[in-house]
């Protein structure tokens, strides 16, 4: 472990899966917003994909006492797993099966209170320890080639001995919907941050690149959100915590490779629906038909 706390390998991701959901509801009475599907797969299983290319083993959901659907969905479901096997339906079988890795452990802590993201992932710190870690908005599906964004960030943590913030640029009249950062070096893809500020009005935003759901952060973040008072909305603010850590420490904004959809909204999903349905062969040509 070297001075910012940081060491070579990124193991442990949390989740802040705790949300209501309000912008799909009637939905997410029932269905929580991280089980809402791209085609086949839940979102939360884009995001643990991505995790677990990152190298992660520990997967951290911060959830709420109604979110037993994210458990339910990494168990063993053993009666259909039974059917399945029985009727000879191997291929099936081996998609409910595999949805990680065997070395990969999964952790669920409660968040008792909505207290905000920060708080959220200060849920997280029992788990955590004294070590770095990543953070996964599972809202923000991020599509990559090669390595995952989080891959890249962890790569980036580790080489330059620091915090690491995925950032995409936003337009102007959109700050006030995420944090965004003051950056020196902005075109670079990896530039130390100078300032973060959550949800600024444009008239007041120091830029319009955004913090996107994803972060690798030293085991001090905890503390720092120890003692962070709420923020914007009343909330009590990760972007905040980090606008201190930044003070006494190198944090760098990331420009990922790789294509974000926002699916905390209408929108997003249905353009992350339709681009993964433009990869699948079997419903490339009727997206497109349907879509022409
Ligand atoms: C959160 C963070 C914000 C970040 C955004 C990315 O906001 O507080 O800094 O830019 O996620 O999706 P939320 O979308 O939870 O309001």
């Amino acid at each position: 472990m070297n001075s910012a706390g940081t060491q070579k390998r990124l193991r442990k991701v949390v989740f802040p899966v705790a949300g209501l959901g309000t912008r799909f509801l009637p939905a997410t009475k029932v269905v929580a917003k991280e089980m809402l599907p791209v085609l086949d797969r839940p979102l939360i299983q884009y995001a643990v994909d991505e995790a677990v290319d990152a190298g992660a083993d520990t997967l951290v959901f911060v959830t709420n006492r109604y979110k037993h659907a994210i458990a339910d969905y990494f168990d063993s479901a053993y009666e259909l797993e039974e059917t399945l096997e029985r009727a000879g339906k191997h291929e099936l079988l081996a998609t409910v099966q595999g949805l990680l890795p065997p070395h990969v452990r999964c952790v669920y802590v409660t968040q008792e209170q909505a207290l905000g993201l920060g708080h959220a992932v200060l849920c997280a710190k029992p788990v955590i320890g004294d070590e770095p870690f990543g953070v996964i908005l599972p809202d923000d599906l991020i599509v990559n080639k090669g390595k995952s964004a989080l891959a890249q960030m962890a790569e980036l943590a580790a080489r330059e001995d620091a915090g690491v913030l995925a950032v995409e640029e936003v337009p102007r009249d959109q700050t006030n919907k995420y944090g965004i950062v003051d950056v020196s070096g902005a075109d670079e893809p990896a530039a130390r941050i100078g300032h973060v500020v959550e949800k600024p009005d444009p008239a007041d935003a120091p830029s319009n690149l955004a913090i996107v759901g994803r972060y690798v952060l030293p085991a001090r973040i905890f503390e720092l959100l120890e003692s962070t008072r709420p923020g914007a909305g009343g909330e009590i603010q990760l972007t905040d915590a980090i606008e201190s850590l930044i003070a006494e420490s190198k944090v760098l904004a990331c420009r990922f490779q790789g294509v974000r959809f926002d699916c905390g909204n209408k929108v997003g999903l249905v353009r992350a629906t339709l681009h993964f349905a433009m990869q699948d062969p079997a419903l490339a040509k009727v997206a497109r038909e349907f879509l022409s």
